[in-house]
């Protein structure tokens, strides 16, 4: 008897074409009223025996069903919904998902990275969150220094740190755990308390460069920035070094570059390493001696794409990361 009962609820289920008529179905068998469940409350009334073989038999047959219904289902909303989107051409071609890439800045900083590991140069880093003392006062910088004022920098609520206003700390920082000689670059993000323009951005990147040795010379960095840029811009590269003023180097420079026939642009300063900077860190002034610079990640990164507004790279924007 059960066995007819499952028989024909198979039929019936696997014949139903829509979901109304399956929900029906299930109510006749499986319903509260349903014929299955009907067979299962009797069962109380029969002998132990008899009752326990057909109880078995009766609730294996209930699941059986569940599942018929539940595949069933699934078929008939898929079919329902091929049916509702129309035709499926298999033929037309496929969407590419939208996948994601470094941003343009990441980029240029790897690049450069690269160039930098090859002549020798290891990739050093430090917080962002700095003190005063290794942000300013290790690097020759005295409290009366423009630099200092509160308007440049972005002190943090305890006025015990701050916002680091370039990545020159970070050669302090390795001096202090590294003995000479030694050949770094520090990339990193620097912030400024000050108005944005085109050119300028309360956040920005920047890549820090030290070199110490016994016997390094202003040549010698002028023939390893020579070949940083020849191998990132291409040979038709140019590059000018001006005197300028650093705290924490003397003598110090500016660093133009021109590309091609366009005009002289300032990339970066640098210098040869101030003794107070090397004295801070424990060195020798009268053993070691090297250079620094410090470059602006973006700068470089605006004269390679060609881009003229800075605030482009912290915009989110994807019209223009798109781009890259
Ligand atoms: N820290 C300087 C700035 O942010 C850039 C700089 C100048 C870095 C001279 C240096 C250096 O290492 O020697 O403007």
């Amino acid at each position: 008897m059960l066995n007819e009962l499952k028989q024909k609820a198979l039929k019936e289920i696997q014949g139903a074409k829509d979901l109304k008529t399956l929900e029906e179905l299930y109510r006749q068998f499986l319903g509260r009223k349903g014929e299955l469940t009907a067979v299962l409350r009797s069962l109380k009334d029969l002998p132990e025996k008899e009752r326990r073989e057909k109880g078995k038999l009766a609730n294996q047959i209930k699941l059986e069903l569940e599942n018929i219904f539940n595949q069933k289902k699934s078929e008939i909303r898929n079919l329902k919904s091929e049916v509702q989107d129309g035709w499926i051409d298999i033929t037309a071609p496929g969407i590419l998902p939208a996948l994601g890439h470094f941003h343009p800045i990441t980029k240029i900083r790897q690049q450069a990275e690269e160039i930098f590991q090859s002549m020798g140069f290891t990739v050093a880093e430090g917080p962002e969150a700095e003190t005063e003392y290794y942000n300013f006062d290790a690097l020759n910088t005295p409290p009366e220094h423009p630099a200092r004022d509160m308007t440049d920098t972005f002190w943090l609520k305890n006025k015990k740190l701050l916002l680091r206003t370039h990545t020159s700390p970070v050669q302090i920082r390795y001096m202090e755990s590294h003995n000479p000689p030694l050949r770094i670059i520090a990339p990193g993000r620097v912030f400024r308390h000050e108005a944005t323009d085109a050119s300028h951005d309360v956040q920005f990147y920047q890549i820090e460069g030290l070199m110490i040795d016994k016997d390094v010379s202003a040549a010698h960095f002028r023939g390893i920035l020579q070949e940083f840029f020849k191998r990132f811009f291409g040979p038709e590269i140019k590059i000018r070094l001006r005197p300028s003023y650093f705290p924490f180097v003397e003598p110090g420079f500016e660093i133009d570059i021109k590309r091609g026939k366009g005009d002289w642009l300032e990339l970066m300063g640098a210098g040869m390493v101030h003794p107070n900077v090397l004295k801070a860190v424990k060195y020798n002034p009268n053993l070691w001696q090297g250079f620094a610079f410090g470059m602006g990640l973006d700068r470089l990164a605006m004269i390679k794409y060609k881009i003229d507004d800075i605030r482009l790279f912290y915009s989110g924007d994807l019209r223009f990361l798109k781009q890259f």
